[in-house]
């Protein structure tokens, strides 16, 4: 998407290569060497572990995940595990917007890729190392998409896949997700700009927060 956006300003549909000249323009040496220290808790490609205590960041929109690095350095969102790795010395604004950058590249196929005969059992388990489906969870996907287009898919998108500000929710752990629910209920994170606890996350039931999660573990093969 943003490359399309891209593309045109530059007049790219013109020259086939720009969609490796703008993901190019990330010195993608550099941000791997900044994502290094993440990768003990968020995985070697960003796809989070231990079934969503470290979320999924791979694929995330990148002015979303700078958003939250900012948040967790000023401690607007606490994150005790994260905190000392978003001190100042050890990320700066510019390394912050590149491993954002870097991040947001990264897609994680929702299915097995189709090996030739040829691959070897290392290139086979590095491809499924980056699989990543979220397991269905229990509720009323049809309910969870009346409730979700109603009241979510404004800001996050109509498939879930968020973007700018708004993140994807798609392809996230269900329980990750839930425990950000929790915490905006609580009023211990703020659900959007103004820090205001009035949306309509606030006012459903706890059965249509499980339907539109359940909802959304169905959206993870469409792409916006
Ligand atoms: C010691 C483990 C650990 C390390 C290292 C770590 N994180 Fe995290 N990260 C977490 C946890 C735990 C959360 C979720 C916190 C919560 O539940 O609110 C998180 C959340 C995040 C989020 C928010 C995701 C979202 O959907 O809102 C981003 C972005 C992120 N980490 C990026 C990074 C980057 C970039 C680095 C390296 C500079 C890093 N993390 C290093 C544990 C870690
Ligand atoms: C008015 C816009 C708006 C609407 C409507 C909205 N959200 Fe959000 N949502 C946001 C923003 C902005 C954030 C990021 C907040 C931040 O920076 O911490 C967010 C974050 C989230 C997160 C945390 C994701 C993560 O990776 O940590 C969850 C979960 C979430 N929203 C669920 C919902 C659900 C479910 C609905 C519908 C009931 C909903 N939101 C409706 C704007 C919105």
């Amino acid at each position: 998407m943003r490359h399309l956006r891209r593309c045109k300003q530059l007049f790219c549909l013109l020259f086939g290569g720009v969609v490796a000249v703008a993901a190019a323009a990330i010195d993608v040496d550099r941000a791997k060497d900044v994502y290094g220290p993440c990768a003990a808790c968020h995985g070697p490609f960003g796809a989070g572990g231990k079934q969503g205590e470290y979320p999924r960041i791979a694929g995330q929109s990148p002015k979303y995940l700078e958003l939250q690095l900012q948040a967790f350095q000023s401690q607007g969102r606490i994150n005790l595990p994260m905190y000392p790795y978003t001190r100042e010395r050890e990320l700066s604004d510019e390394d912050m917007k590149l491993v954002s950058a870097y991040l947001a590249e990264i897609a994680l196929p929702t299915r097995p890729p189709v090996f030739k005969d040829s691959d070897d059992a290392l290139t086979r388990l590095r491809a499924m190392e980056k699989v990543m489906i979220v397991p269905r969870v229990e509720g009323n996907v049809d309910n969870g998409q009346v409730v979700y287009q109603k009241n979510c898919a404004v800001c996050h998108g109509k498939t879930g896949h968020g973007r700018g500000m708004f993140p994807m929710l798609v392809g996230q752990y269900t329980n990750y997700l839930q425990k950000q629910i929790d915490a905006y209920l609580k009023g211990e994170r703020p659900h959007d700009e103004e820090g205001a606890t009035t949306g309509a996350l606030y006012t459903l039931k706890a059965a249509d927060i499980q339907d539109v999660l359940a909802y959304l573990t169905t959206l993870q093969e469409v792409r916006p």
